[in-house]
C-alpha cells in the first residue's frame, strides 16, 4: 500500500518504518528539513534500539522514503497517518491541537482522490470529528475517510510493540475504510494480533483510557509500596501475590519512582479536561497525577533521611536520569526535580546515562556528567539507582566506591537486599 507519515518524530518513524518493512511504499514527511536530510542519511533522531537497522534497510530497498513536500507525499499516497505532536497546551491540562489541525488543512488541499487519513497521534475523543468538519467540503465529501488507529508502543520497545500488539484498535463505522486498514493490517492479523474495529470516538477513548490505568496501576504499587515500608513488608511479595490473579495481571506493577515519559503524565492530564468538556468528573485519575506529583517529595524526603539531612557538599551519584530504561528521553523524569532541589541544598551531583549527558541538565548548579559508571561512582556518598539499565544490574560498589560508609538508594530494586545486608552496605530501596 501506498503510505504517508506526517510527523517522523516517535510514532511517524516507528510505525512507518515497521510498514515499510512489511512490504508498503512508505514517505515519513516532515517539516524539520535537518531531521529529513539526517534521516535520508541514516542519522536516527531518537534513541531506539533495533530502529537505525531497520531505517537502513528500507530506504536501501526503496521501501522506505523521506520528504519535506507533504503536498506531493499525501498526493502520492493512499493513507495517511497524522503522527504530529500533541503536547499539553501551556497551563492547561488539554491536548495542543494546532498540529494536528494545520496538517489537516494541509492535507486539505491534496485530497484528488479518495484518500483515508488516519489519527495515530494521541488525540482526545472527539478530534475526528473536528477533522472530518474542517476536510468536509461539498467537493471532497465522498474523497476520504477519517479514521483513528493509536498506537502503544512503549519507548525502548517500540518496534516489537508494533510487530507483536497486544492489539489493532480501527475507529471507523466506514465499511470501505475498514476493509482497507484490515488489509494493511493482515501480516500482524495473521500472526495473531488482535483487530478491534468499533467507533471512533471508542477508539481516541481506549488510547486514553489504557494510559491512564497503566498509569494508576503504577500509582496504585506505589502507594501499597509506602505502606510496604511501614509495615516492614516486601513489596516484591505483594506484587506478585497481586498478579496471579488473572483479573490484576503482573505486569506494570513494579514500584518504583514517580511515573514520567512523554505519555502518561500529558495524557492522564489530557483525560481530565476530557472529563470536564463532557461534563464527568474523572477524581479517580485526577488523584493518580497528584500522588504521582506527590512521590518524587517522598523519595527526596527519603533522600534526606538517609543523609541524615546533612546534604550540603554530599557528592550523590546518579545512576540513570532518564524517566526509563533504554530510551534517552528526559520528559516528565522524576530527575528533573530531584536533581535540581538536591543541588539547590548544596550537593554536588555526579551522574552516568548510558544514554549519554543531558542538555537539560546543564544548567543546573553542580551537577556533572561522567562517562562510566566508575568514575559517577567513585567520590560518591550516596548511589541513586534511578533507571533499570541493565549494566547497573551487576556493579560490584564495594570495588568502586572509594568511601567506606557510602550508602545506596536502590529505586529499583533491582538489588537483593539481603546480599548488599551480606556485604555490609548501607542499602535503601522501595517497599521492602
Ligand atoms: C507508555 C505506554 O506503555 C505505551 O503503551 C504508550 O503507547 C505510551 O506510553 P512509555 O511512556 O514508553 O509507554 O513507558 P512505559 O514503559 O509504559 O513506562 C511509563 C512509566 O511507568 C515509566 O516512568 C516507567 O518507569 C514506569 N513504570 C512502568 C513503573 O514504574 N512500573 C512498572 O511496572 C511499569
Amino acid at each position: 500500500m501506498k503510505i504517508c507519515m506526517i510527523g517522523s518524530g516517535y510514532v511517524g518513524l516507528v510505525s512507518g518504518v515497521c510498514f515499510a518493512d512489511l512490504g508498503n511504499n512508505v514517505i515519513c514527511v516532515d517539516k524539520e528539513t535537518n531531521k529529513i536530510d539526517n534521516l535520508k542519511n541514516g542519522i536516527i533522531p531518537i534513541y531506539e534500539p533495533g530502529l537505525e537497522e531497520l531505517v537502513k534497510k528500507n530506504f536501501k530497498n526503496g521501501n522506505l522514503n523521506f520528504s519535506t513536500n507533504l503536498k506531493d507525499s499525501v498526493s502520492k499516497s493512499d493513507i495517511i497517518f497524522i503522527c504530529v505532536g500533541t503536547p499539553t497546551k501551556k497551563n492547561t491540562n488539554a491536548a495542543d491541537l494546532s498540529q494536528i489541525f494545520a496538517v489537516t488543512r494541509e492535507i486539505k488541499k491534496s485530497i484528488k482522490k479518495y484518500k483515508i487519513i488516519v489519527t495515530k497521534s494521541t488525540v482526545p475523543v472527539a478530534t475526528g470529528d473536528e477533522i472530518e468538519k474542517i476536510l468536509s467540503t461539498s467537493k471532497l465529501k465522498k474523497l476520504f475517510s477519517v479514521v483513528s488507529n493509536p498506537e502503544f508502543l512503549r519507548e525502548g520497545e517500540a518496534i516489537r510493540d508494533f510487530i507483536y500488539p497486544d492489539r489493532i484498535v480501527i475507529g471507523t463505522s466506514e465499511i470501505r475504510a475498514n476493509k482497507i486498514m484490515k488489509n494493511l493490517y493482515s501480516p500482524l492479523i495473521s500472526k495473531g494480533a488482535n483487530y478491534l474495529n468499533t467507533n471512533r470516538r471508542a477508539a481516541e477513548l481506549i488510547k486514553y483510557a489504557s494510559n491512564a490505568f497503566l498509569a494508576s496501576k503504577i500509582t496504585f504499587i506505589n502507594e501499597i509500596s509506602n505502606l510496604c515500608e511501614n509495615i516492614g513488608v516486601n513489596i516484591e511479595d505483594v506484587s506478585i501475590g497481586m498478579g496471579l490473579d488473572k483479573r490484576i495481571g503482573s505486569r506494570f506493577l513494579r514500584a518504583g519512582p514517580a511515573y514520567g515519559g512523554s505519555c502518561f503524565p500529558k495524557d492522564t492530564r489530557a483525560i481530565t479536561d476530557t472529563g470536564i468538556k463532557f461534563k464527568t468528573d474523572l477524581s479517580l485519575i485526577k488523584s493518580v497525577i497528584k500522588s504521582n506529583d506527590n512521590r518524587t517529595n517522598l523519595l527526596l524526603k527519603r533522600v534526606q533521611h538517609i543523609l541524615k539531612n546533612k546534604i550540603k557538599d554530599k557528592i550523590i551519584c546518579f545512576l540513570g536520569v532518564t524517566f526509563k530504561a533504554n530510551t534517552d528521553d528526559m520528559r516528565e523524569s522524576s530527575c528533573l526535580k530531584m536533581i535540581p532541589f538536591l543541588s539547590k541544598k548544596g550537593a554536588n551531583i555526579n551522574y552516568f546515562d548510558p544514554s549519554g549527558k543531558k542538555k537539560i541538565l546543564q544548567k543546573i548548579k553542580n551537577v556533572n556528567y561522567l562517562s562510566s559508571i566508575k568514575e559517577a561512582c567513585l567520590n560518591a556518598d550516596l548511589v541513586i539507582i534511578h533507571t533499570e539499565w541493565n549494566e547497573f544490574k551487576s556493579i560490584n560498589f564495594k570495588n568502586l566506591v572509594k568511601k567506606k560508609n557510602f550508602s545506596i538508594y536502590d529505586m529499583r530494586n533491582i538489588y537483593s537486599y539481603k546480599k548488599m545486608k551480606r556485604d555490609n552496605i548501607k542499602y535503601f530501596c522501595i517497599g521492602r
